[in-house]
């Protein structure tokens, strides 16, 4: 006969079973035992309770309804548990081999750039961007290349097309050398060499003067192997009272040395720029042929890697520096160059394409 001790003898079996059950294979027993549709403890109860007399029967059906839900709840608590506390090894399998993660690294540029920057770092250099968008006279006028100068034509200068205005006029009167434009003046180009920064630099700093800049630089140039419209340069600058060529000629051989082998061969031999005088280009023994001649150096045995020279007393003044009092010299170059030549690139392309095969060659 059904009554509600009947109920509570179920219940305290059910939780003896529960309390047997550690792991997911008996709680499904349990499980199955307690609430299975056929035969189950609990559709037994039911049917119990529905031929059960009349008059018990709503108290009797509340009692199991009550026990039917415990054990639905004490079984759904009990699965969380032991989901939580199943061993680790059954939830992964320790024996797959890893999967890898691929590492990032360095464009090669970049890695250029940090040697470039560390050396001169190391020997006092102060570090420097400045901007891309130049105006005239920091690009040109103040470097001593006047307005008939060939660098300055639309052939190898990207010029910003608003202020070409401006620029029209200033060259259609030769000789009246252009005010320096204040800060609050358009740029009117993309910057063709990283040494506008000497100018800026000097413009708001006294001597001694010890900087690197390093950056973007732009020029009027269809892509091949040796140009792209876009490359990097970087540009040094020394000035104090003393400053000579010995000690141009010191630096740029032990930075060289530094950056490609502490024997390599180095040759200064004189050049031209308007900004310097003297001026040097500076060559290293080939790295290709190690001075035999090969086609690269166009069988010279040399390689040229800066362009270097004393500066120019026209740059001293434009930046209202004595130039009876202080002396120095400055160098400069592509930084794809640099790179070209010590990781043997035979394309200046590759650097902007992003071709992983390209990339991952590098070990950095
Ligand atoms: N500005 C030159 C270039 O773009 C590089 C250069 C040559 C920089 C001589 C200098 C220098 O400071 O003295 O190729």
């Amino acid at each position: 006969m059904l009554d509600a001790a009947e109920i509570d003898r179920l219940r305290s079996e059910f939780n003896d079973a529960l309390s047997r059950a550690t792991t997911e294979e008996d709680l499904r027993l349990a499980r199955d035992r307690y609430l299975g549709r056929k035969g189950g403890v609990v559709a037994t109860l039911m049917k119990a309770v529905a031929s059960a007399p009349a008059d018990d029967r709503p108290r009797l059906g509340r009692l199991a309804n009550e026990l039917k839900r415990e054990i639905e709840a004490r079984i759904a608590e009990r699965r969380a548990t032991l989901e939580t506390e199943r061993p680790i090894a059954d939830a992964v399998d320790v024996t797959l081999a890893g999967r890898e993660i691929p590492l990032g690294r360095r464009h090669p540029l970049t890695f250029v750039r940090d040697e470039i920057e560390a050396i001169f770092t190391r020997m006092g250099y102060e570090i420097l961007e400045g901007p891309e968008a130049e105006d005239d006279y920091h690009n040109f006028e103040a470097l001593n290349m006047p307005a008939e100068h060939p660098a300055r034509d639309m052939q190898d200068t990207l010029y910003l097309a608003t202020p070409m205005v401006q620029r029209a006029e200033a060259l259609s009167s030769p000789g009246t050398r252009a005010r320096p434009p204040g800060p609050e003046q358009p740029a009117t180009l993309l910057r063709t060499h990283t040494s506008a920064m000497q100018i800026r630099y000097m413009e708001t700093h006294e001597p001694p003067v010890r900087i690197l800049a390093l950056g973007k630089v732009f020029r009027h140039d269809n892509p091949d192997l040796t140009h792209s419209p876009m490359f990097h340069q970087f540009e040094g600058l020394v000035v104090g009272e003393g400053v000579t060529m010995a000690d141009l000629k010191g630096t740029l051989t032990s930075f060289v040395r530094e950056l490609f082998a502490p024997d390599i061969p180095v040759l200064f031999r004189p050049s031209f720029f308007p900004y310097t005088e003297p001026s040097a280009e500076v060559f290293i023994g080939c790295v290709f042929c190690r001075g035999n001649g090969c086609p690269v150096c166009k069988r010279t045995g040399w390689l040229e890697i800066l362009g270097s020279g004393m500066v120019h007393p026209a740059v001293f003044e434009a930046v209202g520096y004595d130039p009876e009092r202080y002396t120095g010299f400055a160098f400069g170059t592509g930084i794809e160059r640099v790179a070209m030549l010590k990781y043997r690139v035979d394309d200046i392309r590759l650097f902007y394409e992003n071709d992983l095969r390209f990339l991952e060659q590098f070990p950095f």
